[in-house]
């Protein structure tokens, strides 16, 4: 056994137990919830959402058509930030898995308030639940405190233009989102120090997979290309990002819910570090799609140029990824390609007002991206 593992939790968050999921709508959340219950091992799963824009029940649909994984779910919907309902679901609960955030760089320049609600208040209010329960254990009341574990990003070391990241690295966020995350999470370990709760943080790479909301370059790439829209590439095209697949993201948070130590990060990389115009191109092979698609627009400002982390310590812990890029790029696009109804529910509502706020002036002045 590492040294890592030898101190780890003891199992209690594995087969059989009661967990309060939240976020567990979105694209991530939802993965961990079906590939648990999935499993059928008899976990329970609370999940609370507040169902915005990005949380989407028929994320869920897989495990509420199934009567034995259905019955181990029930589904909240509701704020992490509103005490009164957080409160109770943390008290039935032996761990706390906060996947609930907005998750949209783009959207926190233009509309940064709910991503410091959610990601600063909600995760003190679900801390704060987690401390009255840590209470109550120590007052016999229940027979142990929670574990909480907050779902974090490499985006919270900001822009790294050489090397690797590591735990321990500085953090040095850069914009709306990845402050907000930054903000929660130290947080998070905060409560540790200070009330001794059982906290664990995970830090993951750029995650793609099914299931993914639209708004984002991979998905937002496929669902264009196969209406032959343009592919609003910013800037160079030259930022670079570490790929990994949703069930490896959502596996390796279980992992560090049941084995990691408390009061620990552990940064989750993907299996391809690439520039962004080397996935267009893969993505463009894979839909047989002409690379005149693309355009180059005006670049996110305070665009990160790169991120990387370094793995060595979940692997101490016993983890490994299960899914090469390759692999797991085909089958997403094969998933968007075979699931157009739920990508165009997706692409309704506010879709065209947040698509002309992002893109509309963008893509007037634009010009094909050289291919280079
Ligand atoms: P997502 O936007 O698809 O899902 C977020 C979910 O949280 C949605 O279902 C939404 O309705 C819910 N939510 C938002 N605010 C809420 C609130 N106040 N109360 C309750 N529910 C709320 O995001 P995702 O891509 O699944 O990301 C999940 C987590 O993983 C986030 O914390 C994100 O920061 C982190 N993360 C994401 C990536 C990535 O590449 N997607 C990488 C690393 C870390
Ligand atoms: P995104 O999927 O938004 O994730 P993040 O910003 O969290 O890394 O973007 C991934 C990369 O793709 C990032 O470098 C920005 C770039 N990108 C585009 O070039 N065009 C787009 O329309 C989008 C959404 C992203």
């Amino acid at each position: 056994m590492t040294e890592e593992g030898a101190d780890r939790a003891d199992g209690r968050f594995g087969p059989g137990s009661h967990l309060l999921v939240t976020g567990g709508a979105g694209f991530i959340g939802s993965c961990f919830v079906r590939d648990i219950l999935g499993r059928r091992d008899g976990t329970q799963i609370t999940v609370i959402d507040k169902l915005t824009y990005a949380g989407n029940r028929a994320n869920l649909a897989p495990v509420e058509a199934d009567a034995e994984q259905a019955g181990r779910l029930r589904f909240v919907v509701g704020d992490i930030a509103d005490p009164a309902v957080v409160g109770p679901l943390v008290a039935d609960a032996e761990a706390v898995v906060n996947f609930a955030a907005e998750s949209h760089v783009d959207r926190s320049i233009h509309d940064p308030e709910a991503f410091l609600v959610t990601g600063v208040i909600g995760v003190h209010v679900l801390l704060e639940a987690c401390r009255r329960e840590a209470a109550r254990a120590a007052g016999g009341e229940r027979p142990a405190a929670p574990r909480f574990l907050q779902v974090s990003t490499d985006e919270v070391y900001g822009s790294v233009e050489t090397g690797h990241s590591r735990e321990g690295d500085r953090l040095e966020p850069r914009s709306p989102y990845s402050a907000a995350k930054a903000a929660g999470e130290i947080l998070a370990r905060s409560y540790h120090v200070t009330h001794g709760l059982d906290v664990v943080v995970t830090r993951g790479s750029n995650t793609y997979g099914p299931y993914h909301h639209p708004e984002k370059l991979i998905p937002l790439f496929i669902t264009n290309a196969i209406d032959d829209r343009p592919l609003p590439l910013y800037g160079d095209g030259l930022q670079r990002r570490d790929w990994l697949h949703v069930a490896d993201h959502a596996g390796a948070v279980e992992h560090v819910l049941r084995f990691g130590r408390a009061g620990e990060v552990y940064n989750v990389p993907g299996e391809a570090e690439l520039p962004n115009r080397q996935v267009v191109e893969r993505l463009l092979d894979l839909l047989g799609k002409p690379w005149s698609l693309v355009r180059r627009v005006e670049d996110r400002p305070g665009h990160d140029r790169r991120y990387a982390l370094d793995g060595t310590k979940l692997r101490a812990l016993g983890w490994r990824n299960r899914m090469s890029f390759e692999t797991g790029l085909a089958a997403t696009v094969d998933w968007y390609q075979a699931n157009e109804a739920w990508w165009r529910a997706a692409r309704s509502g506010d879709w065209d007002t947040y698509y002309e706020r992002q893109y509309g002036a963008r893509l007037a002045g634009s010009a094909q991206a050289a291919r280079e």
